[in-house]
């Protein structure tokens, strides 16, 4: 299905994939673009050659649609640089667009997407020079930029704006899909439905919890405000029962997560959430999730996941904007 969105980055489903940290793994990444929709890895916490390294295996594995995630203005240019010659869009998320890292990244021959919570920082977004915006709704799993919920905002921006928009929040299911595309969106942006796939990196136990919620487990809150994108506004999405048995346990350090070959403490509070691997009471750490919880009901593989999505727009063909 063509879209704005899919003619301007040359994927051929209007879907991307979100990054989620270290729960969007390469391998679910290249099983989202390989599907058709735009897989997309997240820079943070990856040491620079690692963060390459990584992008180059990817791109040796899929012909389709890569981009790659930054979320603190603190990112060295050259880096950015070297990110976006080895994907068709360099995505940024948390902080105020910045003109200076747009240009670096479409030097380098990419597009730019970013990530806002409001009309307000969609129109910066395009001013900066951003090819993209993705509207990020309240009802958005991990962390939440702004206060409204997707629907009127989405509207906003599509007004307020001239570049193609995706959706974002709470997108689980053909129903939502569905609904977004009829507003006029040029595509969603995915993240709570590709974490329960079999490629996605997090735990078992995180992936069984995100199927086992219903409709309200979710809650946004700054339980889990240790991590540098709460440092300027702790508020993220998380299943509600993570902060519930946090709030039971005394212990300063919850368990540990793999890290760069060696094990890592996970400290009370901290926002780092429980990947494969992961070791201790995972049920009190950092599970982020969206509003559409409710609707996954399932682990399944990645491009079953977006043959299902997809099917919600043969049912119900409307004309993107
Ligand atoms: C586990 C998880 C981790 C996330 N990490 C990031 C991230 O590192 N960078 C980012 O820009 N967005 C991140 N997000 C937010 C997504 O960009 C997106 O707004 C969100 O997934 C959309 O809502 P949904 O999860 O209900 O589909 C994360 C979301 C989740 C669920």
């Amino acid at each position: 299905m063509e879209t704005p969105f899919t003619r301007l980055v040359g994927c051929s489903v209007p879907i991307q994939q979100a990054p989620m940290g270290a729960v969007s793994s390469p391998n679910l990444a290249v099983a989202v673009a390989e599907a058709g929709g735009v897989g997309t890895l997240s820079a943070l916490g990856l040491p620079p050659e690692v963060l390459l390294r990584r992008l180059d295996g990817m791109r040796r594995r899929t012909s389709g649609v890569l981009s790659a995630n930054v979320v603190t203005p603190e990112v060295d240019e050259q880096l950015v640089a070297d990110v976006a010659e080895r994907v068709r869009l360099v995505d940024f998320f948390w902080f105020d667009p910045s003109p200076r890292l747009v240009d670096v990244a479409h030097r380098s021959g990419a597009l730019v997407n970013w990530q806002v919570g409001s009309v307000t920082e969609a129109r910066a977004a395009v001013d900066a020079g951003c090819d993209v915006v993705t509207v990020q709704g309240v009802e958005a799993g991990g962390h939440v930029r702004g206060f409204e919920p997707l629907l009127p905002l989405l509207r906003e921006v599509l007004d307020a704006v001239d570049v193609p928009v995706l959706a974002a929040g709470g997108i689980s299911d053909r129903g939502s899909f569905a609904e977004v595309m009829a507003a006029g969106a040029a595509g969603a942006r995915i993240g709570t439905r590709f974490l329960a796939t079999m490629e996605s990196g997090a735990s078992p136990a995180y992936r069984q919890a995100v199927v086992d919620a219903v409709g309200d487990s979710t809650m946004i809150t700054d339980a889990f405000a240790d991590c540098p994108l709460c440092a300027t506004s702790p508020r993220a999405r998380v299943l509600r029962a993570a902060v519930e048995r946090l709030a039971e346990l005394d212990d300063d350090v919850v368990g540990t997560v793999p890290m760069g070959g060696a094990r890592v403490p996970v400290p009370r509070a901290s926002g780092l959430p429980p990947v494969a691997g992961a070791e201790g009471h995972l049920d009190a750490m950092a599970m982020y999730a969206g509003a559409g919880v409710g609707a996954v009901t399932d682990v399944r593989p990645a491009a079953e996941v977006v043959a299902e999505l997809m099917a919600a727009l043969e049912l119900r063909p409307r004309p993107p904007r």
